[in-house]
């Protein structure tokens, strides 16, 4: 094995000890953190996600609210509900978790989160803001890979980055913080073509699919970190990226294990924006 292990779960636990000592202060203060995370439908990964953000709350001194729908719920609900906990002092973070059921407006749905208390930073102020350099909260999984690349010092300005994958969710926001961080990025979707051409080019390469070794040895260049965001399943069930682990270690300078990588960070950045959103509220 060549590459360094970038371990999630050991940074998580370093930032989270912080979160956890400022939570306190605040909580000192009168002015407790608080997350409110909605859950729509059964989707057995979201229930593992959603379950995991509230016990890190619990863990961390963050007050949570967790709410539970049926598939069914109508979408006018949702919305009503989200203007319950915009207007509610004690929650600063609203999560809605996706995907959301097909019959509600997952667009219409993020826009109704006032933007303080955007705790995902998908609504499209923090969207937008993210391009000009000064959104309230980043998306947590990309805020997550730049802390990761960030604990090694990694010298991205002038380095090539390539991101696989192009959602709302990690690729684009990814995208922007290599960006202005001072990458020059590349993002590749499900349309490019000799997808190999560009990763071997990398100094950098998050992989952001959802697809099981998708990035090969092959397809990276010695000494590049590699950053795993890929959540899937192998044949016996077990957790696993979208980067073949066993051949690419052998080849990369530095990555991210799954799990234990990029996971665990998620969570830990979903913590430190709803503590900032509190520390901004109590002013
Ligand atoms: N579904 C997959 N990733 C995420 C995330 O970071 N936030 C929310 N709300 N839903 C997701």
């Amino acid at each position: 094995m060549t590459a360094t292990l970038l371990d999630g779960n050991a940074l998580a636990k370093k930032l989270r000890a912080d979160v956890a000592a400022r939570a306190a202060k605040l909580t000192a203060r009168g002015h407790q953190p608080g997350l409110a995370v909605i859950l729509v439908g059964e989707d057995p990964a979201s229930q593992v996600y959603v379950r995991n953000k509230v016990k890190a709350c619990e863990d961390n001194g963050i007050y949570s609210v967790f709410d539970r729908f049926p598939a069914d719920l109508p979408e006018a609900k949702l919305l009503a509900r989200i203007a319950e906990l915009n207007a509610d002092p004690k929650v600063h973070g609203i999560l809605v978790q996706l995907p959301l059921p097909k019959h509600i407006d997952s667009h219409k749905v993020l826009e109704a989160i006032a933007p303080e208390k955007d705790v995902d930073g998908f609504h499209v102020a923090n969207a937008g803001a993210l391009m000009t350099g000064a959104p309230l909260f980043r998306p947590c999984t990309p805020y997550g890979c730049m802390k990761m690349l960030e604990s090694i010092e990694f010298p991205l300005r002038g380095a090539r980055a390539v991101v696989v994958g192009a959602s709302n969710i990690v690729g684009k926001p990814m995208a922007m913080m290599l960006l202005q961080a001072g990458a020059t990025v590349t993002i590749c979707n499900s349309k490019t073509r000799d997808l190999a051409a560009h990763t071997r080019e990398a100094d950098v390469i998050v992989a952001a699919v959802g697809r099981r070794n998708l990035i090969t040895a092959d397809m990276v260049k010695p000494g590049a970190a590699v950053i795993d965001v890929g959540m899937n399943r192998d044949d016996q069930g077990k957790l696993c990226g979208d980067v073949d682990f066993a051949a690419v270690k052998e080849v990369a300078g530095w990555i991210t294990p799954v799990p234990g990588g990029v996971g665990p960070m998620t969570i830990t950045m979903l913590l430190v924006n709803t503590l900032e959103a509190a520390e901004r509220a109590a002013g």
